[in-house]
């Protein structure tokens, strides 16, 4: 009688023991979700700086032309800023190029023009055409690109 009261005890104990640990596990996930959610981590840098030109290398009204891996992008030179502006069309992807003699965007494709501020002049292109975000630091103009980088479930 005394063993198999031991044994239910001891069955009894071993539940409550489950219980309590669930209930544990339970709350303390709970906390770290809540913790997470008012305080979210620290998130990556979203975005890769570039250094694009110095100030007085392009004269007021001028383009110059850099790639950023293998895509080029245009940095201009306006009269009160400086605009970077992608080098791919807006209208099917074309690479654009700059005319100097004419200051403007030519996408040779089906002929879209832009203007030095990227709007569409001619042709077909819907949009102006993209721009990056600048900043001027001192003398230094620098670009900032959009971090693709995603992990694997994006
Ligand atoms: S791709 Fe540039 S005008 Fe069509």
């Amino acid at each position: 009688m005394a063993q198999e009261e031991q044994k239910q005890s001891r069955r009894k104990f071993l539940f409550s023991l489950g219980i309590i640990g669930v209930i544990i596990i339970a709350v303390v996930t709970f906390a770290r979700d809540m913790l997470l959610y008012l305080f979210p981590p620290k998130k990556e840098k979203k975005f890769h700086k570039y250094l694009v030109g110095k100030r007085g290398e392009i004269a007021v009204g001028k383009a110059k032309e850099i790639k950023i891996g293998k895509t080029p992008v245009y940095v201009v030179h306006l009269e009160k800023e400086y605009k970077v502006f992608s080098g791919i069309c807006t209208h099917l992807g074309c690479i654009i190029r700059w005319e100097e003699d004419k200051g403007r965007f030519f996408c040779p494709c089906h002929k879209g023009i832009f203007d030095k501020t990227g709007k569409v002049i001619g042709g077909p292109p819907p949009r102006p055409l993209d721009q990056f975000r600048v900043e001027e630091e001192g003398d230094l103009v620098f670009m900032y690109v959009k971090n693709k980088t995603r992990g694997p479930w994006a």
